[in-house]
């Protein structure tokens, strides 16, 4: 039995320039189940493409108040726009604000000469 969520295709590669973040909204399980739509965004930085739920685990809500701006000001860590707690881009790591310590829900990411694809964590 597949315990895997199934495959999304988010975005083209063409799509995600470095430095750039797409937002998608992905449901999760089945419709009979108590489904409940999330958020979630990609980026590409360096050459590589991350993906994360969109939601601070400080309070669950999302991150951004501008559609595509997820970033401080140095363009360095992902920023929750409500208190400011800052994330390494690479783990999701929140370094400083009321969550340290804890971590963004990593998305599984893969990416083809056509497809940026990403599937829900179990
Ligand atoms: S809701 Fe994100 S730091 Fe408080």
């Amino acid at each position: 039995m597949n315990r895997h969520s199934p495959w999304l295709k988010v975005c083209s590669p063409d799509d995600l320039t470095n430095g750039s973040f797409t937002e998608f909204t992905l449901t999760k399980g089945k419709p009979e189940d108590q489904t409940t739509d999330q958020r979630g965004f990609v980026f590409r930085r360096s050459g590589k493409v991350y993906g994360y739920l969109n939601r601070c685990p400080h309070l669950g809500i999302e991150l951004n108040w501008m559609p595509g701006r997820f970033m401080d000001s140095d363009n360095c860590f992902i920023q929750c726009s409500t208190h400011g707690a800052l994330f390494l881009p690479d783990s999701g790591e929140c370094i400083v604000g009321p969550c340290q310590g804890e971590a963004l829900t990593p998305l599984e990411v893969s990416e083809s000469r056509d497809s940026i694809e990403i599937r829900l964590p179990e």
